[in-house]
């Protein structure tokens, strides 16, 4: 190369320097001009957003679908329409900002028309106008409609947030596998963040597996979905303006318990397990995955309708919903229930809502007065990293 003389070189460099400076700007502004939240929820102007969790609704055909395991004194005039009932009620109670069904929505065998029970069984969610998101059981496909048909007429739905899978994902096994945001307070610095992150993912069914029996699991492909959007959103919450120091916490609703969720027994868990747990027979490492991306703080999962318990494994919380639906086994003169998961804000040094403080979470009966049991803090900033302090 020609040697430049010396002032030339420095007007090379200078251009070069600006025209570095203003790519960068272009590239920033193409990528990222603010970091613009993707869906409508919202912590209210009390700092608070509530989750309502139904289990296993095992919705039928309605008036018509008789209940299982009730007092004999039940049987009479017992129905499909006492889940209904049930919903409003919750939905009355407790004024959630969101409600997530974690599968099993409908009993597929027995039911006429899959699409219709879908219909009756979402019904009080979409009359009600709040949010709500759904992900499939093991039994939802068993009428009508496949698992892609059910997915496909829950994301049609009024009012729904669910979807059926994620925009520009590739191939991903299952179907509802998405993530949701909720946003700071409006009116404060966080109000274009993520403060606190949902994921919904598709537990399957069965084993398609000819060695392996049993239940299916989250596969590889949903694992490294659920990572690349962890990964994604911790990133964002961690970046300029209003850099945070860790990821906002993140919350995970399924259908079928990990078996991790064996892990604990009366001495460390808060709640009732009155059966076994029915996870599949593998071990897909979704727990694993979890515990690596570091946001996770709970799991709520249905499945076993006589466990609601909440057990903590290496701060995550394993919870269960709790048997919610009348045509759903259950244990006679043992209250349908539905978890509630209550997620409030801390309020800065300045006086504004800031990132999440803490989560809650209790249950409720339905009996006559709903009665709330097993309150507890699943997570708090305070106690976090207390291990680490200790040390
Ligand atoms: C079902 O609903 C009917 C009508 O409201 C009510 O009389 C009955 O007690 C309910 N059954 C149960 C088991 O809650
Ligand atoms: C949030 O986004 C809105 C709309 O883009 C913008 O007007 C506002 O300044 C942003 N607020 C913060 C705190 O980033
Ligand atoms: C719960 O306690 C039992 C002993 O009673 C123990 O075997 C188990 O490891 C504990 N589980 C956790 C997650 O600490």
């Amino acid at each position: 190369m020609m040697r430049l003389p010396a002032n030339k070189i420095v007007t090379c460099s200078s251009m070069s320097f600006l025209r570095a400076v203003f790519m960068v700007a272009c590239i920033c502004m193409f990528i990222e001009p603010h970091y613009v939240i993707s869906t409508m929820l919202r912590f209210n102007t009390k700092g608070e957003f509530k989750i309502l969790q139904v289990a296993d609704m095992h919705y039928a055909n309605g008036k018509s679908t008789a209940c299982l395991d009730v007092l004999p004194n039940q049987v009479e005039g017992c129905s499909d329409l006492n889940t209904t009932a049930f919903i409003e009620r919750m939905i009355k109670a407790e004024k959630p900002d969101l409600i997530v069904f974690t599968g099993d929505n409908i009993m597929g065998i027995d039911v006429d028309d899959s699409a219709k029970s879908l219909d009756l069984a979402f019904a009080p969610a979409v009359a009600s106008s709040i949010p709500w998101a759904a992900v499939l059981g093991n039994h939802d496909q068993e009428g009508t409609l496949s698992r892609e048909e059910v997915m496909k007429h829950t994301v049609s739905m009024k009012n729904t947030l669910s979807l059926l899978n994620p925009p520009h994902a590739d191939k991903i096994d299952g179907f509802g596998n998405y993530n949701l945001e909720v946003a700071g307070v409006h009116g404060s610095p966080l109000q274009n963040r993520s403060v606190l992150n949902l994921y919904l993912l598709d537990s399957g069914d069965y084993s398609t597996v000819p060695s392996v029996l049993g239940y299916g699991w989250i596969k590889t492909s949903q694992q490294s979905w659920f990572l690349h959007i962890s990964r994604r959103l911790k990133k964002a919450y961690m970046s300029h303006p209003e850099a945070q120091k860790e990821s906002a916490p993140g919350l995970v609703f399924f259908h079928i318990p990990l078996p991790e969720f064996a892990s604990f027994d009366s001495s460390n868990f808060t709640g009732v397990k009155q059966e076994g747990i029915s996870s599949p027979t593998v071990n897909s490492g979704f727990f694993t995955t979890m515990v690596e991306a570091g946001d996770v703080k709970a799991v709520f999962v249905g499945h076993d309708h006589k466990n609601d318990f909440c057990g903590e494994l290496m701060d995550i919380h394993l919870c269960y919903g709790g048997g919610f639906g009348y045509h759903a086994y259950g244990k006679a003169g043992w209250a349908r229930r539905a978890r509630v998961v209550k997620v409030s804000l801390e309020k800065t040094v300045k006086g504004e809502w800031g990132p999440v403080m803490s989560i809650k979470t209790w249950k409720r009966l339905d009996d006559a007065h709903l009665s709330t049991i097993d309150d507890q803090i699943l997570w708090s900033k305070d106690t976090a990293g207390k291990l680490l302090q200790t040390a």
